[in-house]
């Protein structure tokens, strides 16, 4: 398949239909000085929009420099097509500090999320200055195009923390077929997708007037790393996840109804008098229609990393969820799940990231940021 354009209005890896692979990586800038920040911004522009079009990151290429000088490019991904990478950067609150003079740029969307109930947040893999969420295909190339940005930015950012996905959780387009969690379940039946026009215009893009000029055509990123305790979830009947989730399993039809894009009824009743779909399932819970029409965009990947020592699976939902302002949209979802799901039982929150996603960048001589800047 063709690679996907680097250049337009908005950052690629947004409502480009979900790939399969994720690594998303999470940078603290160790320079205070803003021109060489800048000067990394341009760099890592160009090296993306090489990357992107499944080029090396650098013009000598893994093997075409002078001997005896590092490669601009790692090498693995010689000989591997673009496989859909797309690289879409964000800046975190962290960045909007005296040390580059960018406090009365920091927007008002991306204001601190609050304490959530239950959470319990690692420090050290949450939070950073800037994000860059690469999607591909093939984790290889995922893994290299982050790796040479790091390479690149080796003096000015260190990686805080970085997180591999291997499944994507959602759907982004109705032209893919809706893939599953690891709870087993369909997962992005009812998101925010590319077809969507007039509900991304309203609930996704940052325009002018929401206050932050520069983040026009951008959006606001909530990432969330979702530890799953798989085998008590495993454990648990097949009734008692169905009515968690508010959907069935096999098809991930709104309990009640029959087909996966059956509209939801929240008002149907059973034999038994008791509706269909529980007043605690995650699916009214997190429903628009119970938070002013607040939809999200998600884009998550599941994650397995290795096992905990204590003969559990270290795995879960890495959440990443896309949207115009987080105050009106994670965050009110997000409360409620965290005081009432049900799904509380089965999961736990230990990281948590909040990021500005800038506008896409133009052509050749614009760069990531730099209507920031
Ligand atoms: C829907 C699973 C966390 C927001 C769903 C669905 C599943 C699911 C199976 C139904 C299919 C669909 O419409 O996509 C999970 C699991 C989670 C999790 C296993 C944690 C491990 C979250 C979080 C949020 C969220 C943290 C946001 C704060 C939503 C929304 C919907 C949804 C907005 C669509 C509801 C609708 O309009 O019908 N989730 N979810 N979920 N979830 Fe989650």
């Amino acid at each position: 398949s063709d690679p996907y354009p680097f250049y337009g209005r908005h950052q690629a890896g947004i409502v480009t239909p979900a790939q399969d692979r994720l690594h998303f990586v999470a940078f603290d800038v160790t320079t205070d000085k803003r021109a060489e920040l800048v000067d990394l911004l341009q760099e890592w522009t160009a090296a993306a929009a090489r990357l992107t079009q499944g080029k090396e990151a650098g013009s000598f290429g893994a093997v075409g420099g002078a001997p005896e000088a590092a490669p601009d490019d790692t090498g693995e991904a010689l000989g591997l097509p673009a496989s859909g990478l797309t690289l879409t950067i964000g800046f975190g609150p962290s960045l909007f500090d005296d040390r580059f003079g960018l406090a009365a740029k920091r927007p008002s969307a991306l204001a601190d999320l609050p304490k959530f109930p239950g959470e319990q947040l690692i420090p050290e893999i949450s939070g950073g200055d800037i994000c860059v969420q690469a999607c591909a295909h093939d984790p290889q190339v995922a893994v290299h195009a982050i790796r040479n940005l790091a390479r690149i930015g080796f003096g000015r950012v260190s990686v805080r923390w970085s997180q591999l996905g291997f499944g994507r959780t959602s759907s982004t387009s109705r032209a893919q077929a809706t893939p599953r969690n690891l709870m087993g379940f369909k997962d992005g039946t009812n998101n925010l997708k590319l077809e969507d026009a007039d509900l991304l215009r309203d609930q996704l893009w940052a325009a002018g007037q929401d206050g932050s000029a520069w983040m026009a055509g951008g959006t606001y990123m909530v990432t969330r790393k979702i530890r799953m305790m798989i085998e008590t979830w495993d454990r648990t009947s097949l009734l008692e996840q169905e009515q968690i989730i508010g959907r069935d399993k096999g098809e991930g039809a709104p309990l009640g109804k029959k087909a996966e894009f059956d509209t939801l009824d929240f008002a149907a009743k059973g034999s038994d008098g008791r509706p269909m779909i529980a007043e605690d399932a995650h699916v009214r819970l997190a429903h628009p229609s119970f938070h002013g029409n607040a939809h999200l965009l998600r884009r998550g990947y599941n994650f397995v990393d290795g096992s905990d020592g204590l003969g559990r699976l270290d795995a879960g939902l890495f959440f990443i969820a896309y949207q115009r302002d987080p105050r009106k949209q994670f965050v009110p979802v997000q409360m409620k799940l965290a005081k009432i799901d049900p799904l509380n039982e089965y999961i736990k929150h230990v990281s948590s990231g909040l990021f500005a996603v800038p506008p896409g960048v133009r052509d050749g001589g614009d760069y990531w940021g730099r209507t920031l800047f």
